[in-house]
């Protein structure tokens, strides 16, 4: 499928001549650093060329229209302007609705209505951020159908809010940040209290990334992702009773060991834990991929792995199963989950000419543990939300 398909699809669903502008907004994959950005650590994503595609043309009413074709199923979804409160039968449409609504009450002006299509080709609820693509493809279209002046951190924000006062989710900024401010072949080292962050190239030699998707689908509203972040809130208010930090990513880890005698609830100490010595290891990461370091890199990655499993426990036996499998390769430099956890994708960094034989031996090992394969694609990290021209949609 391509740009002129898409636009033709849309001519056909909106029964219109017009011809729609097109927009694109990546997925993303985190290297190191999670669960680190809700408690104002860093994290170091990059966007992967799979991504949201949105064509969008103003109408002249107050009108919204929303189809996807992924969900062709739920056919057009339709509100206006002046009613864009949630609604559980929009369904996905709510990802996108929620940035009307959120820009409209940053004061921008939208005054009129639209009709979008979308077409997406991140896998469902794999932890590649699809609903933080859609968010931020619709902010990129706002800005530029309506002319608005927006800061690109004004739309991430926004993304952000939707998610956290909208959907429900009190996700961190990570994603929408990866996704609209990402760079093709490098990833973002981003402190997520202060926004500042750099950019550093992906040089990994004779490697690939790889995605593995544990093909076990997750939502984040149904998940235990807000209870890890009560707890590590939790942790930060024992914490303060002797400590001047706002939050868990300012402490050092010889600091941590220091106080954390005063955080009482046993678990809510590992998950700060976790937390703290994620934040370092990242900080870390970053230098060994400058040197390069790569080996040093991969055994980060492995550290993150397992502090995930055990201190903050949001693995699962499938990712286990998967980063477990992937250690005992060949020409593996280091493998983790990617994300949220709690099911969806782990990532690897293996040499190019083992990647055959390392699918084939750890899709063996999933599907005699798990019952079903894993699905594996080799990662291409490419730019982050921006209007298209014309281009070939995998
Ligand atoms: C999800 C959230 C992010 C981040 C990661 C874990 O992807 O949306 O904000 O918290 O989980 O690092």
């Amino acid at each position: 499928m391509n740009i002129q398909k898409l636009i033709k699809e849309f001519q056909a669903t909106f029964k219109t001549s017009l011809v729609p502008r097109s927009f694109f907004a990546p997925g993303r994959i985190n290297l190191i650093g999670e669960h680190t950005d809700y408690n104002g650590g860093h994290v170091f994503p990059a966007s992967i060329s799979f991504g949201t595609y949105a064509l969008g043309a103003l109408r002249k009413d107050q009108k919204l229209r929303f189809y996807s074709i992924n969900f062709s199923d739920k056919g057009i979804i339709e509100c206006d302007l002046s009613n864009l409160s949630y609604n559980d039968e929009h369904n996905w449409a709510n990802y996108s609705k929620g940035m009307f609504l959120y820009l409209q009450k940053a004061g921008f002006d939208i005054r009129y209505g639209a009709d979008i299509l979308f077409y997406g080709n991140i896998p469902n609820s794999a932890g590649l951020s699809s609903s933080a693509s859609i968010e931020i493809v619709t902010g990129v279209l706002l800005e530029k159908l309506y002319g608005l002046t927006m800061d690109r951190i004004k739309i991430i924000q926004c993304g952000q809010k939707v998610e956290n006062d909208y959907i429900g989710v009190n996700s961190g900024i990570m994603d929408q940040f990866a996704i609209g401010k990402g760079k093709i072949n490098h990833a973002i080292l981003l402190n997520c209290r202060t926004l500042k962050y750099e950019y550093a190239p992906l040089e990994l030699e004779n490697h690939d990334i790889i995605i593995i998707n544990s093909n076990k689908q997750r939502t984040l509203a149904g998940s235990k992702y807000n209870e890890r972040r009560a707890q590590c809130e939790r942790a930060l208010k024992d914490l303060q009773t002797e400590c001047t930090i706002e939050s868990l990513g300012e402490l050092t880890k010889v600091d941590f060991e220091k106080h954390k005698y005063l955080i009482k609830d046993k678990t809510n100490r590992k998950r700060a834990k976790h937390i703290v010595y994620e934040n370092a290891r990242t900080l870390e990461a970053l230098e060994k991929l400058k040197k390069p370091n790569l080996q040093g890199f991969g055994k980060l990655m492995n550290e993150s792995h397992i502090s995930l499993m055990n201190d903050y426990e949001v693995t699962g036996l499938e990712l286990d199963t998967i980063v477990h499998a992937a250690w005992k390769q060949e020409g593996v430099l280091g493998a983790r989950m990617t994300g949220a956890g709690f099911g969806g994708c782990a990532i690897a960094i293996v040499e190019k000419d083992k990647v055959e034989t390392f699918k084939k031996n750890v899709n063996n090992t999933y599907r005699q543990v798990i019952g079903f394969d894993a699905t594996f694609y080799t990662a291409s990290i490419g730019d982050g939300a921006k209007e298209i021209l014309e281009e070939v949609v995998q």
